[in-house]
């Protein structure tokens, strides 16, 4: 199968390869100079001098950690698809309110929206933002929507789930407070492992977290950090080698922007190919995203049958997701994918989708 899929995604043979070096302690030295190496170099990708922690998790764990080290009481939840709705009901399986800002469905965050609610709502102490939302193949205006919450002082989440690796974040620049991603997705790394950028103010309100729990305190993230360059419990040391593979070769074929030129090359052609197919995107235009293509069923065909046929044709695409499952189907545009393969693909779904 040649995946298209949104995660786990296909991971470069190198990387893989990575994973199967033979294991070491996490307390030994090796380990030690793993972990610096890893963050140092995650560091200089998100253009950050925060904090960043490896979590033996995937990216909903750092979610539900925001919210123990960082909400005393009360948080925004930014939702236009299933990811923002998983904020929220995390948030508040955690005994915190939710604020909720919810928009239809294709329909992207507009700053205005976000800054009215915020200017009614003193009380909210965080603001949870999908950078991507997977769900609808969306990106939302994350600079615009920082400034509003900086603006009103408040603390900002990033689910960067599906797009950090794949798409520009700037953490020090936007003011993100806590910025995360699991490995397997733009990184192109097996899941298992989840990371995240994690401001000075972030860890202040975690050291007055109450119940925050022990696995996924931030402050003990960066004890351990700091004091040996380890983690309070075992990592998955596979994923951090595989990690660490992947940013030496991001680094080696000339940096970021080389490899988000990469991601919307594939997405442009990937776009080029469905419209002339004849079929469209699902989200409002001009919010597309560049890692996620939801596309709008053929007349008379279901998003699934078309998934399916893909599946036959030696495709794994991903299918439309929660509401959207009949009406849309989604190629994923994350990790290993060469050129060449997306024109495959795309001849492929020339015949599945008639
Ligand atoms: C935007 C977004 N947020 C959160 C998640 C959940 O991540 P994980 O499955 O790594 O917990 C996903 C997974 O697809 C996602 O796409």
């Amino acid at each position: 199968m040649k995946l298209f899929t949104v995660g786990p995604v296909a991971c470069r043979p190198e990387v893989l390869e990575e994973m199967s070096s033979q294991m070491f302690s996490h307390r030994s030295e090796d380990y030690k100079e793993l972990h610096r190496e890893t963050v140092e170099r995650l560091r200089r990708f998100l253009e950050t001098e925060n904090q960043v922690f490896l979590f033996p998790s995937s990216g909903s764990g750092v979610m539900e950690g925001t919210v123990r080290n960082c909400v005393e009481r009360k948080m925004l939840c930014c939702i236009n698809g299933e990811f923002g709705k998983r904020y929220a009901r995390v948030g508040e399986s955690n005994g915190k309110e939710v604020e909720r800002l919810e928009v239809e469905l294709g329909k992207s965050i507009t700053p205005e929206s976000l800054d009215e609610l915020l200017s009614s709502s003193p009380d909210v102490e965080a603001v949870a933002i999908t950078y991507n939302e997977t769900s609808v193949g969306l990106l939302n205006p994350l600079p615009e929507l920082a400034k509003v919450v900086k603006k009103h002082g408040k603390l900002l989440f990033v689910d960067a789930v599906s797009a950090m690796g794949g798409v520009e974040l700037k953490v020090d620049e936007w003011g993100i407070d806590v910025g995360f991603t699991s490995s397997q997705k733009c990184f192109g790394v097996p899941p298992g492992l989840a990371l995240a950028s994690v401001s000075e103010e972030a860890l202040k309100r975690s050291e007055r977290a109450k119940d925050k729990g022990w696995y996924f305190d931030f402050k003990l993230y960066e004890k351990y950090q700091q004091e040996g360059s380890s983690t309070h419990m075992t990592p998955p040391i596979p994923q951090i080698l595989a990690l660490n593979k992947e940013l030496e070769i991001i680094e080696q074929e000339g940096g970021k922007q080389k490899r988000f030129k990469l991601y919307s090359e594939r997405m442009q052609k990937i776009k080029q190919g469905i419209k002339a197919l004849g079929l469209s995107l699902f989200p409002e235009p001009g919010y597309e995203s560049p890692t996620v293509g939801c596309v709008n069923a053929p007349e008379g065909i279901s998003g699934l049958e078309v998934y399916e046929r893909m599946r036959e044709r030696g495709f794994e695409l991903a299918k439309g997701y929660g509401k959207l499952k009949e009406r849309t189907f989604r190629i994923g545009n994350m990790g290993y994918i060469r050129l060449e393969d997306v024109a495959e693909m795309l001849q492929a779904l020339a015949e599945a989708a008639k």
